[in-house]
């Protein structure tokens, strides 16, 4: 029998994910969304399975707004949630994504209680700690997706920058998926060798701004919306790592019980992944001046996690 993953939230993100992973022909994928949205998960399932013969998948996906299909996911991925309104302050954006992924979170647990839990949506390490609170599973099995975009984009700036293929760039990013993103420079390579010793101040701290403000950078471009490509490969990467039990080091939002010296925190860092999730997280030596760029971005997850937990509108749905 094939595995299962279920997206919940069929737009941008969830929408080509979905037919990222149904063109892998190795998973069934459930994609759920409201019921407001009618039809729509439906129509989507039905125009991926009708690829099947041309890209050889016999995946099923199955596009619903019940829960029911979803039944023993190994894996369940939240990219359910609202954009920012005009007029909308992002307190208001916290409290009402936090109470859909509350929401979610504990719907997925309760009809999958063995699934992983990646969620995706913003602000992304506040809302993993929410579905960690609200669906009760163990910590391991509730991961965020933030770091590997992050690396991908900052890892394109330095491929374009130095003029070598991607394949030869590494780089390591760290904090939240926002403003107190780490970027570690020291620890970004090109054949092994760190970018501080290849390109100049200048040039590394433009490719560090630049990689900060990616997401920002497409959603003015676009106009409507965020990006959806590179996080839902992103996502895939996250997903054949532990379908594949690859013990494969990536950069995810995972909570903190102690390591850098942080605890009851989500926050971007070096983690093992494999079957059932997080396997460990890595403490990897830093600078002093990195350190203190780590506990500024677990500070300002910290904000939000403390606003929502005293906010009655954030309470699960
Ligand atoms: P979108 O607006 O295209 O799709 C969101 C979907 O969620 C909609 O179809 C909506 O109907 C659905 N939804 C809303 N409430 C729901 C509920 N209670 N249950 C089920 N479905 C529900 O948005 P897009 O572009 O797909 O982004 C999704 C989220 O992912 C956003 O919060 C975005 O900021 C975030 N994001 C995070 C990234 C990361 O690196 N962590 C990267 C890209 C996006
Ligand atoms: C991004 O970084 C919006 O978080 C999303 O593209």
């Amino acid at each position: 029998m094939r595995r299962k993953v279920t997206i919940v939230g069929a737009g941008a993100v969830g929408a080509t994910l979905a037919e990222r992973l149904h063109s892998t022909g190795l998973v069934d994928i459930v994609l759920v969304d409201i019921p407001e949205t009618g039809s729509m998960p439906k129509g989507k399932g039905i125009d991926m399975e009708q690829a099947g013969s041309v890209c050889r998948s016999d995946s099923r996906v199955t596009g619903t707004t019940d829960y029911a299909a979803s039944k023993n996911s190994d894996i369940c991925v939240i990219t359910a949630g609202l954009p920012r309104k005009p007029g909308m302050t992002r307190e208001q954006l916290l409290e009402i994504n936090a109470k859909i992924v509350s929401g979610v979170a504990k719907k997925l647990s309760e009809t999958s209680p063995k699934t992983v839990l990646i969620v995706v949506t913003n602000p992304l390490d506040a809302m993993c700690y929410a579905a960690w609170k609200a669906s009760g599973l163990p910590k391991e099995r509730v991961l965020g997706m933030a770091g590997v975009l992050d690396a991908s984009r900052m890892e394109r700036l330095i491929a374009q920058k130095i003029g070598v293929s991607i394949e030869n760039v590494f780089a390591c990013v760290l904090g939240t998926h926002g403003e107190t993103m780490v970027p570690v420079a020291s620890y970004s390579t090109v054949f092994g060798v760190p970018i501080t010793k290849l390109l100049s101040d200048a040039d590394v701290n433009d490719i560090i701004r630049r990689s900060i403000q990616g997401g920002a950078e497409i959603v003015d471009l676009l106009k409507t919306g965020s990006a959806f490509y590179a996080p839902s490969s992103s996502i895939m990467e996250m997903v054949m790592a532990i379908l594949k039990d690859k013990n494969k080091i990536l950069p995810c939002s995972a909570l903190l019980t102690g390591e850098y010296g942080l605890k009851d925190v989500y926050l971007g860092v070096p983690t093992i992944l494999g079957d059932g999730g997080l396997k460990k997280i890595l403490e990897i030596p830093l600078s002093a001046a990195e350190l203190d760029a780590l506990k500024k971005a677990a500070s300002s997850v910290r904000q939000m996690t403390d606003h929502l937990s005293k906010s009655p509108a954030a309470a699960t749905a």
